[in-house]
């Protein structure tokens, strides 16, 4: 399979359930499923194959300049983690942000993805959440590695439309 996405666009897989659409979107982030073996190809993203960086440098990618978000989202969720701190640690690792701007932040990015009260919503836990609800979140976590009020930035959605509002942006 030969996909070419440029800065800026957009490009929708769609096939039968059970063809491999999930596989492929793992796959582009170096994700294998198990008894995967990667046996040829590569994913290059700004010049380097991303099947080839080293662990460190495909971890500081990851969640930052290329994100996935999961199609099931409450099973990507930490169970024993509330929403907030989630959703900062991005910030942390990624953005380098201090606790208190990370904390502002995450609030910004709950009411950017149209999630009800962020402020409340950030110490509670994904159990306390809906379907789509959890999926609103791990889309905020998606969008917390880029700088705010930038764009253009890739992230790889799959299956996000299930639950979803029809307003986001
Ligand atoms: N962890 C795994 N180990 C082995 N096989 C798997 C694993 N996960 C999925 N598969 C198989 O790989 C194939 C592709 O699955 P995949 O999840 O990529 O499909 P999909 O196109 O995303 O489907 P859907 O639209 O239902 O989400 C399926 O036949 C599935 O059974
Ligand atoms: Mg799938």
């Amino acid at each position: 399979m030969n996909l070419a996405v440029a800065r800026g666009e957009r490009l929708g897989i769609v096939g039968e359930s059970g063809c491999g659409k999930s596989t492929l979107a793992l796959a582009l982030l170096g994700f294998l499923r198990s008894g995967g073996l990667l046996l040829d190809g590569s994913v290059r993203f700004d010049g380097a194959d991303l099947l080839r960086l080293a662990p460190t440098e495909l971890q500081r990618l990851r969640g930052s300049r290329v994100a996935l978000v999961p199609q099931n989202a409450g099973q990507s969720l930490n169970p024993s983690m509330a929403i907030g701190a989630q959703v900062a640690e991005i910030l942390t690792f990624h953005r380098r942000l201090g606790r208190s701007a990370a904390r502002e932040r995450v609030v910004e990015l709950l009411g950017q993805v149209y999630l009800p009260a962020p402020a409340a919503l950030v110490r509670r836990y994904p159990h306390e959440l809906s379907g789509g609800q959890q999926q609103r979140v791990a889309i905020a976590m998606a969008l917390a590695g880029r700088a705010p009020r930038t764009c253009g930035r890739p992230a790889r959605a799959d299956a996000p439309w299930c639950p979803l509002p029809r307003s986001l942006p």
